[in-house]
C-alpha cells in the first residue's frame, strides 16, 4: 500500500523527530564514556538466509514478498535478458536493509519506494540499503533494472538449472535454487508471492510462462506476451519457455490450458507429446477426485525440441518437459500425471524446507501408482511389491528420505521410497482415513507450506492413531523396513 503525501510528510516529521532524539541519547552516552558509534539509521539488517539448513543462503530475512512483476525482453541474437523487476513487500522487522539473492546479470539500477537506493552484492547476495529505514509492517516496492546473459548453474549432484539457450530461443527453469539466476529474488519456498511476467521477444517466436495469458501487443518487430500467475508460487516455479512453439489455448472444467510443443520435435515424439497432454484435463480430474480441487486457474505443459537439462519440472500451472520424457506413451502419460500432482503436492502446497522433498516427490510418484492401476498397467500394490523386492543392500534402503541431505535432494530413494511411506501408510490407517489425509493435506496447506513433522502429525489426527514408529522407519531409518503387507 501506498501512503498518502500528507502521511508522508507526517512521517518524515516524525522521522526527523526520532533523528534529534537519538542524538540527545547518543551523546548522553558519549558523556557516559562509552566510545561513540557513527550514526546509522535505525532498524537492523535483515538476515541473508531463510533459514534452510541445506542451503543457508537462499532466501533472506526481514521481509515477506507479496508480488513480483517482471517485465524482460530477451534478444536471441545475443541472448541478453534486459528489463526490470519490482518487488512488493513487507518488512517483518525494522529494516535498516535487506538482501535478495542473485547470481550472475548486471544491476544498472535500484530504488526503493521510487528513491535511489544503495547496493552491494558479494557472491549470490545482493544487500540493498534505502534512504531511510523501514518500518515493521511497510510494504515497499523495490525495483530493480537489470541485463546479462544468464546462466546456467552446473550442480555436480542435482544437475543444471537456469537458461538453457536452444535453436531458437531459450528455456529458463530448475530446482532449487535457479530462479536467482534469472530475477533477483527472495530465493525459497517459504516465501511464495503472485506473479505478473511480461516477455519481450522478436514478434515470430512465442514467449509463454506461468498462469493465466494477460494479452499480447506487438510494436516495431517485438511482441510482449503477458502472464499472470495470482495464485502463490514459489520463486523456482516460475519460468520462461521463447521459441517456436505450436501453442494451443483453450478452456475446460473452468481451467485456462495452454500447451506449447515444439514443430521441431520428431513428428512420432511430437505425436505422443500431444497425446499425453490432450489428457491433460482427464488427468485434472482424476488426481482431483483423489487430492480435491485442482488448486490454480491455468494449466497446460510445454515441450522444446532442444536443450541441455535432463528432468521433467512442474513449473508452476504449466509444467516443462524434455522429449525423452516421451519415449513411448505410457511413460509420457506418466510423467505428465507426476507433473501435474506437483500442481497439489510441490506447488500449492510447497516444502517448508528443501529436506521435506520427499512430500513433493513420493506424493507425485504415488499418483503415478494410482494412475497405472486406473490404466490396467499395474496396481499400487504391484509398484510397491516390486520396489520392495530390492535386496536389502540396495541404495533404496540407504536413504533417509525425510532428510536425505541436500546433494540427494533427487536420489530415486526419494521418489520411491517416499512413495512407499505413503503405501505403508495406507496399509496401516484403511483407505478412507488414508485418502482423507492426503486430501485434508493439500487442503489445509492450500497456497501455502508444509513440513513433514506437520504431515505426520496431521495423519496422526486424522487417523487417531500414534505412527512414530512407522515414519521414523520408513523415513529417518537408513535400512529395509518390515514387510507392512
Ligand atoms: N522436481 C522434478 C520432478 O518432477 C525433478 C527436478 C530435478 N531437478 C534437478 N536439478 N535435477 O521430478
Ligand atoms: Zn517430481
Amino acid at each position: 500500500m501506498h501512503r498518502s503525501v500528507a502521511t508522508d510528510k507526517l512521517f518524515r516529521m516524525v522521522r526527523k523527530l526520532a533523528l534529534a532524539l537519538a542524538l540527545v541519547a547518543s551523546t548522553s552516552v558519549v558523556l557516559a564514556g562509552t566510545p561513540a558509534n557513527a550514526w546509522s539509521p535505525p532498524g537492523t539488517p535483515g538476515a541473508t538466509g531463510a533459514g534452510d539448513p541445506y542451503y543457508p543462503l537462499d532466501g533472506n530475512g526481514g521481509y515477506d514478498v507479496k508480488h513480483y512483476d517482471l517485465a524482460l525482453k530477451y534478444a536471441p541474437a545475443t541472448d541478453v535478458l534486459a528489463g526490470a523487476v519490482t518487488i512488493r513487500a513487507t518488512a517483518t522487522q525494522r529494516l535498516s536493509a535487506f538482501n535478495l539473492d542473485l547470481d550472475g546479470l548486471t544491476i544498472r539500477s535500484i530504488t526503493v519506494d521510487g528513491r535511489s537506493a544503495k547496493w552491494s552484492r558479494a557472491g549470490t547476495e545482493l544487500t540493498v540499503t534505502p534512504r531511510a529505514s523501514l518500518s515493521k509492517g511497510h510494504t515497499f516496492d523495490t525495483r530493480i533494472v537489470y541485463d546479462g546473459v544468464p546462466k546456467v548453474i552446473h550442480d555436480p549432484y542435482l544437475g543444471d538449472g537456469g537458461a538453457f539457450t536452444t535453436d531458437d530461443g531459450v528455456i529458463i527453469l530448475g530446482e532449487p535454487d535457479v530462479a536467482q539466476a534469472w530475477y533477483p529474488s527472495n530465493d525459497h519456498p517459504s516465501d511464495k508471492a503472485s506473479f505478473s511476467i511480461a516477455l519481450t521477444v522478436p514478434k515470430d517466436l512465442q514467449a509463454i510462462s506461468n498462469g493465466v495469458p494477460d494479452g499480447r501487443r506487438t510494436s516495431k518487430g517485438w511482441t510482449t506476451w503477458r502472464w499472470e500467475q495470482r495464485e502463490p508460487m514459489a520463486t523456482y516455479l516460475a519460468m520462461a519457455a521463447i521459441g517456436k512453439f505450436d501453442v494451443k489455448s483453450y478452456e475446460k472444467n473452468g481451467i485456462r490450458f495452454v500447451d506449447a510443443i515444439d514443430p521441431a520435435l520428431p513428428p512420432e515424439t511430437y505425436a505422443r507429446v500431444a497425446k499425453s497432454f490432450a489428457r491433460e484435463p482427464e488427468m485434472l480430474r482424476f488426481l482431483s477426485g483423489y487430492f480435491g480441487p485442482y488448486p490454480f486457474r491455468a494449466s497446460g505443459g510445454i515441450v522444446d525440441a532442444d536443450g541441455e537439462w535432463d528432468y521433467a519440472l512442474e513449473n508452476q500451472s504449466r509444467p516443462i518437459y524434455t522429449p525423452q520424457d516421451f519415449a513411448n506413451q505410457e511413460d509420457g502419460d506418466s510423467v505428465v500425471v507426476h507433473e501435474l500432482t506437483h500442481q497439489w503436492y510441490g506447488d500449492s502446497v510447497a516444502v517448508q524446507n528443501w529436506r521435506d522433498i520427499w512430500l513433493n516427490e513420493g506424493f507425485a510418484t504415488y499418483a503415478e501408482w494410482l494412475w497405472s492401476e486406473h490404466e490396467g498397467l499395474g496396481t499400487v500394490q504391484q509398484n510397491f511389491d516390486r520396489l520392495y523386492a530390492t535386496p536389502a543392500t540396495a541404495s533404496l534402503w540407504k536413504a533417509k528420505v525425510a532428510d536425505p541431505g541436500a546433494p540427494n535432494l533427487f536420489i530415486s530413494a526419494v521418489y520411491n521410497r517416499g512413495a512407499m511411506t505413503l503405501q505403508a501408510l495406507r496399509l496401516n490407517v484403511g483407505d478412507k482415513k488414508f485418502f482423507s489425509i492426503l486430501r485434508t493435506w493439500a487442503q489445509s496447506q492450500r497456497n501455502g507450506n508444509g513440513s513433514t513433522e506437520e504431515f505426520t502429525a496431521l495423519a496422526e489426527r486424522i487417523s487417531g492413531k500414534d505412527l512414530s514408529a512407522l515414519f521414523t522407519t520408513w523415513l529417518y531409518t537408513p535400512s529395509k523396513p518390515a514387510n507392512p503387507a
